[in-house]
């Protein structure tokens, strides 16, 4: 449909039109501005309609989208009949049979701030003569959309959205869901037909192993879960489909017939919220635990506003909220515009995909003197944060996405997760791009770098490597560790540089006469500095620990040494089978944590530390005694009760501990709701014992 040529034209254009500011575009400019939308949305749809295969992200297309609306709107006489805002994107791949909908498929509007949803409450009002309007709140599912007909009790039929009149008949694919009913009693409700709509998805943990295992087999790994989901349902042979892990979630009832054949929707059927209680009792997977009945506008806000917070943590991907008029009665007052009904409309969560440009490529030196290539990229806009650059991680990775300098790429940052590259977008080549290549020596220090057999990453093992020294400086700092304010990585590294810093018990030797006069630093910095370096001396031992820089040894690992010692020097008597008795500690750990006790130039560190004053005893705070004492918890899934961080409070309190991976050293997994792979690992262990939520409240009752 489109040669090559054309493509890397349309994607350059729709970074282009991406630039654009409405507000300075004049009826003479709009008409080819208009123009070009028009073309590359074409494209757009065509690569995720018809190819399921798109290049550029959701966020991107829908404001592109959003700009020909705004621009036809302020210029009405420049719309055509032929305009993608005109029509619901058609075109449909023509493998399975065509099958008419029993009520067209719309898509919802979208909006994307508190005002968007004011305004969306203003207008049902007016339109309803409403004070106060009650609404729903669900999950927006990022999947593949589906419709379901149940008649005589029977699921009969099964559709993909096609165009949103004519899908394509995937019954037979559907039925391997294990979540969607093959019979359903809605006869109990007098319903003897009935069409539902739904959101066929994977669960997050289970597409990344599934991508794993397509890597590993040498198949191309999906983009994301929707569109693993969406080429998953028009697969031919239904027995691929049921090795998918795929589920359905259903949310909205479209028709509703009785005996008679009456349409009862919004006659006898009065509630939306009271079909999805419906579908959940009948055994369908509904937003029905998640949902929220809303009173006003306000509610709805808070209610979106938590979820955005929340999104992560939840198993499936959801890329906003659907706010739903609950009255059904109501819809037919307020009717469809040409795309979508007036009753409901989609909150957009803040994008966490972008495409943009990789400038060049450069490598760092960790603390461990890991060398991670860097790529440098045109600034774009994440989720609200301007990102710059991105770890490519390592070679491994470049080669298995075949990323070069000039590649467009898709970006992702998933809530407080560091960028990633997801993709490059292979079609907007030009030829020019580069391979990346590997230096031989450290860019730091000039050491030759080597790749450790078995390992994944070149390393600089000059433990004087500038690079590494001014990275152990800075984490030895850092807010988790000692936690010095006033010392930032620039502060560090000017120091350094200086020569005023050259180790990490430097920093309580600091000369801070000569530091007043460098530009920059007055009185009151120094003095702030001084205190800070000050307070540091006194953190609990576990943080000094994490300080220090050990390879493998976070947060959590350092708690637990510091809690089997009283002193950080006693270390330096645990044999490796020692610390593989302590709890989440394994052989790889437990080898990193003997050896850097065992390093001349590590204990002199600590030595020094202790000399200027460092806290590097504490008394041991006996286990606490309770009736948890001894036993070892994990979680998964979500708990009904409280937070993670509450319940491993109140285990901790009663003197359990709780870890956060599944060992033969844990005693009892507790199972929350939609619970991760750490089940099935528990399963195989036969001394745990595998509890429900309420079992675990009887228990610290
Ligand atoms: S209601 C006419 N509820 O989003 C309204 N849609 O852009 C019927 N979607 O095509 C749809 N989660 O594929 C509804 N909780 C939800 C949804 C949802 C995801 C999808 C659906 C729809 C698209 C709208």
């Amino acid at each position: 449909m489109y040669d090559e040529k054309t493509e890397k034209l349309l994607i350059e254009k729709s970074r282009e039109l991406l630039k654009l500011d409405i507000k300075k575009i004049d009826k003479e400019s709009a008409k080819k501005i208009v123009n070009d939308l028009r073309d590359v949305i074409r494209y757009h749809d065509y690569r995720y309609y018809v190819l399921a295969q798109p290049v550029i992200s959701d966020y991107e297309y829908d404001k592109l989208f959003k700009l020909l609306k705004d621009i036809e709107a302020k210029f009405p006489d420049l719309v055509t009949p032929d305009s993608p805002t005109q029509r619901i994107p058609s075109e449909i791949t023509k493998i399975f049979p065509e099958v008419k909908h029993l009520t067209p498929m719309l898509s919802l509007d979208n909006s994307y701030n508190e005002q968007d949803l004011r305004d969306f409450d203003r207008r049902v009002r007016e339109l309803t003569g409403l004070d106060i309007v009650e609404y729903t709140v669900e999950p927006k599912f990022d999947g593949a959309g589906i419709s379901l007909v149940y008649e005589n009790d029977l699921f009969i039929r099964g559709a993909t959205r096609g165009d949103g009149e004519v899908g394509e008949e995937i019954t037979n694919n559907l039925k391997t869901i294990k979540t969607i009913p093959l019979s359903a009693l809605f006869s109990k409700y007098g319903i003897k037909k009935v069409e539902i709509r739904g959101e066929v998805l994977i669960k997050k943990e289970i597409f990344k192993q599934l991508n794993e295992e397509r890597i590993k087999e040498g198949l191309v790994p999906f983009a994301n879960p929707r569109n693993m989901a969406a080429g998953s349902i028009r697969l031919q042979d239904p027995r691929e489909v049921a090795k998918r892990n795929l589920e359905a979630f259903v949310y909205q009832i479209t028709y509703a017939e009785n005996e008679k054949g009456e349409n009862i929707l919004g006659k006898i059927i009065l509630k939306h919220s009271e079909n999805i209680k419906m579908l959940h009792l009948l055994g369908f997977k509904t937003p029905f635990e998640v949902m929220k009945v809303c009173k006003g506008i306000e509610e709805v806000i808070d209610y979106c506003n938590y979820w955005q917070e929340k999104r992560d943590s939840y198993p499936y991907e959801i890329d906003g909220m659907v706010i739903k008029v609950n009255d059904i009665p109501l819809y037919e007052k307020l009717g469809f515009t040409s795309h979508h009904p007036r009753w409901a409309i989609a909150y957009k969560f803040k994008a966490r995909q972008a495409t943009t440009k990789i400038l060049n490529v450069v490598f760092q030196v960790g603390r461990t003197g890991a060398i991670t290539p860097v790529a440098k990229l045109e600034p774009v806009e994440i989720g609200g944060v301007i990102v710059s650059s991105v770890s490519l991680i390592n070679e491994d990775f470049i080669k298995e996405k075949d990323i070069r300098i000039g590649d467009t790429v898709l970006i992702e940052r998933a809530g407080d997760v560091i960028p990633y590259v997801v993709m490059v977008i292979k079609e907007a080549r030009t030829g020019n791009e580069k391979p990346i290549e590997f230096p031989k020596t450290c860019p730091s220090c000039g050491y030759p770098i080597k790749r450790p057999l078995g390992e994944a990453v070149y390393r600089c093992f000059n433990i004087d490597c500038p690079a590494q020294v001014v990275e152990r400086i800075i984490h030895f700092t850092s807010k988790d560790a000692m936690d010095i304010r006033g010392l930032s990585e620039a502060t560090v590294k000017k120091f350094y540089k200086l020569n005023l810093l050259k180790s990490i018990p430097d920093i309580y030797r600091l000369n801070f006469s000569l530091i007043k006069q460098i530009p920059g630093f007055g009185e009151k910095s120094v003095n702030n500095l001084k205190q800070a370096i000050e307070e540091s001396k006194n953190r609990p031992i576990y943080r000094l620990i994490y300080g220090l820089g050990i390879r493998y040894v976070g947060e959590a690992t350092a708690k637990t040494l510091a809690s089997a010692i009283r002193c950080v020097e006693d270390l330096q008597k645990f044999s490796k089978e020692d610390l593989m008795k302590l709890p989440d500690i394994g052989e790889k750990v437990a080898d990193e944590i003997y050896n850097f006790f065992h390093t001349e130039r590590n204990i002199k560190i600590i030595q020094e530390l202790k000399e200027v004053g460092v806290k590097t005893c504490e008394e041991r705070e006996e286990k606490k005694e309770g009736k948890l004492k001894g036993l070892v918890f994990v979680f998964t899934g979500a708990l009904d009760c409280c937070s993670r961080e509450k319940a491993k409070e109140i285990v901790e309190s009663l003197g359990g501990e709780v870890s956060d991976t599944v060992s033969k050293k844990v005693n009892y997994l507790v199972v929350g709701k939609e619970p991760g792979s750490k089940l099935q690992k528990a399963q195989k262990i036969p001394t745990i014992k595998i509890i429900s939520e309420e079992q675990f409240l009887e228990l610290i009752k």
